[in-house]
């Protein structure tokens, strides 16, 4: 019987697909991430293993699950924490869940610029501390969205839906930025190519949907930062090291940006210094994706992976 090894608890949606097929599945019973070792020792022996982005799998990590893994699934869209190479030198199959959280981390991206743009955090702490004693003229002021430009950093699923979003339903103009141009998506959304500095230095709120790669690690910076408008608001909903979270600090102390909205942070689940004090960035624990549909498709998706890659054929979301 084959065996499946799951190294947290997670949405039942999957883990039922797999013992449909008679799968022996062994789930972490910890609520909490396992350390190296404790990986290492987990998945002895295991021929798939469905993991989260929260597991760093490396070739020693795969060699202590033995040869007879055949793959890695993650229960994410971003595969960052896999070391791709290193699992197809050894012949394991790696995927991960695109397309069923597109809209959840979407919706977030939004969540998080209105929560920025409107005040929503530092308003509803106000009202909670008794402070709300008389309407203010003047209070909590902060930009409009109708209307105003997005600049998108990645023009994938997510920045696509994104795009959507903030077209349709905020009449807003989108400039993007991606490796690719699409020139159907510029006709379909009126948007417009720009380079980096570019959109930086154009638009009002900057979204970033790029994955983490070398060539993405701190795609913004100082520089970068610098480049913006005094007015726009930033928002992270794709990985921390995209952003050097020190200049972000930095720039959202001394003003030369005017907020941030961030679901992911680059040394996660740790805060650079500084960050939870300021009152213009509103902070989300790496929930984008955290809807009931989409936690449970990611995890019929991760399962469906593995069944596809136990019973000798390529998995449908694979990865290289
Ligand atoms: C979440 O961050 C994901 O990559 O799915
Ligand atoms: C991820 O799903 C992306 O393509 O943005």
């Amino acid at each position: 019987m084959a065996k499946v090894y799951v190294t947290r608890s997670i949405s039942e949606d999957g883990i039922e697909l797999l013992k449909k097929k008679g799968f022996q599945v062994d789930i972490n019973p910890e609520n909490k991430v396992l350390s190296k070792d404790e990986l290492k020792k987990s998945i002895a022996g295991y021929d798939g293993l469905l993991c989260l982005l929260t597991d760093k799998i490396d070739g020693e990590v795969l060699d202590a699950a033995g040869k007879q893994l055949k793959i890695v699934a993650n229960y994410a869209v971003g595969y960052d924490n896999i070391d791709v190479r290193a699992a197809n030198e050894r012949k394991i199959f790696v995927s991960n869940t695109p397309g069923v959280l597109t809209e959840a981390v979407a919706e977030h991206t939004f969540a998080l610029l209105m929560a920025v743009a409107k005040r929503i955090a530092e308003a509803d702490k106000f009202v909670r501390n008794g402070k709300y004693t008389q309407w203010e003229p003047k209070g909590f002021l902060g930009p409009q969205i109708w209307g105003k430009t997005i600049g998108i950093v990645g023009l994938g699923r997510i920045g696509s839906f994104v795009t959507q979003i903030a077209h349709g339903g905020f009449n807003m103009e989108v400039l993007y930025y991606d490796v690719k141009k699409n020139e159907e998506f510029e006709m379909r959304f009126s948007a417009k190519y720009k380079n980096l500095p570019g959109l930086l230095g154009q638009s009002d709120f900057v979204t970033i949907h790029v994955p983490l790669l070398p060539e993405t690690h701190h795609l913004i910076g100082a520089k970068e930062l610098g480049t913006m408008k005094q007015t726009a608001i930033l928002i992270n909903t794709s990985r921390g090291p995209v952003i050097d979270e020190v200049a972000l600090v930095e720039a959202l102390k001394s003003k030369k940006i005017a907020g941030a909205g961030l679901d992911v942070y680059e040394h996660e689940p740790d805060l650079t210094p500084g960050l939870s004090e300021l009152p213009n960035v509103v902070l989300t624990p790496h929930t984008a994706s955290a809807t009931n549909e989409a936690r449970s498709a990611m995890s019929r998706i991760a399962a469906e992976n593995i069944i596809a890659a136990l019973e000798g054929k390529q998995p449908p979301n694979l990865v290289k």
